[in-house]
């Protein structure tokens, strides 16, 4: 049988280099007053991003006419954010837009490619460390070539946890993400961490660097591609609640092993917001 998508998986990666070469140019000369917002005072984005996100898709659909495209700048724009059975690119121009604002150095350009909602690639280029993480279904994760394997740690005693604060300030989810954070370090665990990129933190689970990443307030585009680089590192991927991962849930809980993933589940404040596919 033909390898179906790896002339895809191929163009992904390509255009991935070429928008993180974008990316690592522009990083430390953006000005403030360049800075726009999205769906709160946090919620940044930029010049670049929309750029980037248009370089992307206007590449991808040169090489592909026929599929179909979420990405997050076009949905901020008012495309739709639909992930039906159809092929589909699921992309984030610059995962981590507030740490590519300050030069905080995790920014990832993230592409995820989707048939009958199953992810079949994905591509994290943490383009300021030159880390090109890739996966495709059934056939393993890597960076930069090299194989991806989770930690081995069945205890979450002596893990680390990422998670993130998110861009909602609304004071029901704060006192959920603080109350979730409080009982994840009182655990205790060796260590709380963030990259300040869900992408990123997502191929911290598949190097093994951290034990399991959680965060609500999520969307699509920034798990998608990193979703898949988690399971096939040899990771699970659940809902915050316990249930499977819902891409649209605007949540998501990596981990290294199940036993793991379960713990946090006990210890998540879980809430839930609109969901992508709700997006009007
Ligand atoms: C954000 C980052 C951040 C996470 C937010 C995301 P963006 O994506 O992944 O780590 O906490 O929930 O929205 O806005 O930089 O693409
Ligand atoms: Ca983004």
């Amino acid at each position: 049988m033909t390898d179906k998508w790896q002339s895809a998986m191929d163009h992904a990666v390509a255009v991935a280099r070429k928008a993180g070469q974008m990316v690592r140019e522009a990083v430390g000369s953006v000005q403030s007053e360049a800075v726009m917002l999205k769906s709160s005072p946090i919620d940044l984005v930029t010049q670049t991003d929309q750029k980037v996100e248009k370089l992307i898709i206007h590449s991808l659909k040169e090489k592909f006419p026929t599929h179909c495209f979420i990405g997050e700048e076009s949905v901020a724009a008012g495309e739709g954010c639909v992930l039906s059975d159809k092929p589909t690119w699921i992309i984030d121009p610059i995962d981590g837009t507030t740490n590519f604002v300050h030069s905080f150095p995790f920014v990832a350009v993230s592409i995820g490619f989707a048939v009958n909602k199953q992810v079949e690639l994905g591509v994290v280029y943490s383009c300021l460390q030159d880390e090109m993480y890739t996966a495709r279904r059934g056939k393993g994760a890597f960076c930069n070539g090299r194989p991806l394997r989770v930690s081995h740690q069945q205890d979450i005693q002596r893990s680390i946890i990422a998670t993130e604060f998110g861009s909602n300030r609304d004071p029901a989810a704060v006192d959920k993400i603080f109350s979730s954070l409080r009982n994840v370090v009182s655990i205790p665990v060796h260590g709380v961490r963030g990259a300040g990129s869900a992408a990123v933190n997502m191929c911290m689970v598949a190097s093994g660097r951290v034990e399991a990443y959680y965060e609500m307030g999520i969307h699509v585009w920034d798990i998608a591609a990193g979703s898949l680089i988690v399971s096939e590192a040899g990771g699970v991927l659940m809902d915050v609640e316990g249930g499977p991962l819902d891409l649209m849930s605007r949540r998501v809980l990596a981990a290294n092993n199940r036993s793991v993933g379960d713990r946090l589940v006990d210890k998540i404040d879980a809430f839930t917001l609109r969901r992508d596919d709700d997006a009007s």
